[in-house]
């Protein structure tokens, strides 16, 4: 299982699409995906569209316990193959500006016990409670990736999202302030590794709403290059209205027909596959 979390520390420049652009493209590619929405305005969830359930994210961070997780958990509207753990408003009482350990590791816990089955008796909160086999398949692991969708603000719901991450994508706009945006964001996963969670690496720089032929676009994106090198990716992400029309309409971009569509669809393909080669070349974490 590869956790990888959707990061900018400035609202509306594209994390919620690229959590969403992704996951729609690993649901193309067979690739079972769970979609964890840790922003308050709950976007992603709205636009996953999944089947009511009696928890949310917000009670996970209460209590990482499986029965709990379990119910927080629901098949998305997209069809088969993606899960959404849901997010709520609740969520935003879990965004401390400087949350202590245990509370900063509430969800990496819950996700390492999707990733390693039901979890032995006896441990420290409380365990395993005996229900939580139906989330596991015979391999104990049922998600091969894991999509966090963070909040624009480096509280304890980014930070928790960190603590809980292989890989972090850093999602710019190609304006004045997005070099700063991204170097604050490279900051806090820097920071994160050190303080929290060693196997944590940024996977590189996504520049999304992208106008062809706009000079101050390839401007901005020269800065970046010039700033952040090889990490900033060659492909970008076009502002295409399909992207709008899509979430709007609740459905993945790689179901929607349009020329723009193709094209945004066509770049999350390549994403896709770059997560999943990082995956196969991580450190094995401190399993
Ligand atoms: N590539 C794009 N083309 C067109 N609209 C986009 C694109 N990326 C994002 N948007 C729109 O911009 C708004 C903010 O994007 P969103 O992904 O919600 O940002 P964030 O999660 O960072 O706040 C949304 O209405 C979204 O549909
Ligand atoms: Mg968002």
């Amino acid at each position: 299982m590869q956790v990888v979390a959707t990061l900018s520390l400035k609202g509306g420049v594209g994390k919620t699409t690229v959590a969403l652009g992704l996951a729609g493209a690993a649901q193309r590619h067979g690739v079972s995906t769970l979609v964890v929405d840790l922003d308050p305005q709950a976007n992603a969830t709205t636009a996953l569209d999944p089947e009511p359930t009696t928890a949310t994210v917000a009670d996970v961070l209460d209590d990482p316990r499986p029965a709990v997780l379990r119910r927080a958990i629901a098949p998305s509207g997209w069809g088969e193959g993606l899960d959404v753990l849901v997010g709520a408003e609740q969520t935003e009482r879990h965004n401390h500006p400087d949350p202590g350990i245990k509370q900063l590791h509430r969800l990496d816990r819950a996700l390492q016990r999707l990733a390693t089955g039901p979890v032995a008796d006896g441990e420290p909160d409380g365990g395993y409670d005996g229900d939580a086999s139906d989330i596991h398949d015979a391999d104990g692991e049922q998600y091969r990736l894991v999509i966090v969708d963070c909040p624009p603000s480096l509280g304890q719901l980014t930070r928790s999202a960190l603590s809980a991450a292989d890989r972090a994508i850093l999602v710019a706009d190609p304006t004045m302030f997005s070099v700063s945006g991204v170097q604050r964001a490279f900051d806090a996963v820097q920071t994160e590794r050190e303080r929290s969670n060693a196997r944590l690496q940024p996977l590189g720089v996504l520049v999304n709403r992208v106008r062809p032929r706009n000079s101050e676009h390839d401007f901005r994106i020269g800065e970046l290059r010039e700033l952040f090198g090889p990490l900033v990716f060659n492909t970008v992400v076009p502002d295409r209205s399909a992207v709008q029309q899509a979430q709007g309409a609740c459905l993945p971009i790689q179901s929607w027909d349009t020329p723009g569509a193709r094209e945004v669809s066509a770049v999350f393909t390549t994403l896709l596959g770059r997560v999943l080669r990082s995956g196969r070349t991580r450190t094995p974490s401190g399993s």
